[in-house]
């Protein structure tokens, strides 16, 4: 059994941190400390664990996996409005694809719905293919912001010494769209104007020396590609995977049950 909750104490908090190094493999520099878990707790962001109840204590120990995000405030035509921006999502390795990561996103948009918060961002690497599918396809996400080498350098092992390009994932709590994907109905028509590949051999380039130039020209290719469809009005929504394990991005103009339903009621 898994529950999912929020943190408490500062012995969960560790043991988030802990986590955190054991899924980047960060060197201390890169880390992300208990004190910044903390603040983000209290001033009104969120640190979400998933936990093994199976394990003595269900305690600090017991913990699989976290979500961690900050509050910001977003500059729109209706005023300043509230929002949270995720900056972490880990499940252990053993637990993952069991639906956990879902699971602790979903909880995060309930609180930040409770809260009459009804936007998360967060930024995510476009090579990984497995966590667009997550943003894009299972929850819902819209991207439309490309930011290249957003963090400069970065020690993760996940990264492979790559540039830390990004692309912005928008998560509209409320929207039709949103709504339809968590309740895994299809998604509703639309045109799709280009379509972005990345291959499923990526995990394999990046992480081998001798084969990583492959990995960073289809970063750089791609790179050009998201930004002249966004430059286009453009945005992320839809993703696939082919029968290969590729992923496809698939780039739209954006339609109504794209919005958030209080934008759409006005
Ligand atoms: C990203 C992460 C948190 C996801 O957690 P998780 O518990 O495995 O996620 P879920 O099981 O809820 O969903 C994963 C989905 O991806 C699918 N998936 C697995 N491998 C995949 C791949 N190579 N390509 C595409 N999809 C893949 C799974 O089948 C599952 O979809 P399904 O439920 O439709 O079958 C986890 O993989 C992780 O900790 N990764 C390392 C850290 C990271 O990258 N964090 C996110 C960026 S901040």
């Amino acid at each position: 059994m898994i529950a999912i909750r929020s943190c408490s104490g500062f012995d969960e908090l560790e043991a988030c941190v802990q986590l955190e190094i054991e899924t980047w493999g960060y060197d201390p520099s890169d880390v992300l400390p208990r004190k910044a878990f903390i603040l983000m707790q209290k001033i009104g962001g969120q640190v979400i664990g998933a936990f093994d109840t199976e394990i003595a204590g269900s305690g600090p120990e017991s913990l699989v996996g976290f979500a961690l995000s900050l509050p910001g405030m977003k500059r729109t035509e209706d005023g300043l409005r509230p929002y949270l921006h995720s900056h972490m999502l880990a499940v252990r390795e053993g637990y993952q694809n069991r639906g956990f990561g879902t699971k602790l996103k979903l909880e995060q948009r309930k609180d930040a719905l409770t809260r009459g918060i009804r936007h998360m961002e967060w930024t995510f690497d476009p090579l990984e293919i497995k966590n667009a599918y997550l943003n894009l396809h299972k929850l819902g996400a819209i991207a439309r912001r490309y930011e290249v080498n957003f963090y400069g350098t970065s020690t993760s092992r996940l990264q492979s010494g790559l540039p830390t390009d990004r692309l912005v994932a928008e998560w509209e709590l409320d929207s039709s769209r949103v709504v339809a994907a968590l309740e895994r109905r299809p998604a509703e028509a639309r045109v799709i104007e280009t379509r972005i590949l990345v291959p499923a051999s990526i995990y394999a380039w990046r992480a081998s020396e001798a084969e990583r130039e492959r990995a960073l020209t289809v970063q750089t290719e791609n790179r050009s590609k998201f930004q002249a469809a966004f430059s286009r009005g453009l945005a992320v929504v839809g993703f696939t995977r082919n029968a290969e394990g590729n992923g496809v991005y698939e780039l739209g103009p954006l339609i109504q049950s794209d919005a958030n339903l209080e934008a759409k009621r006005k």
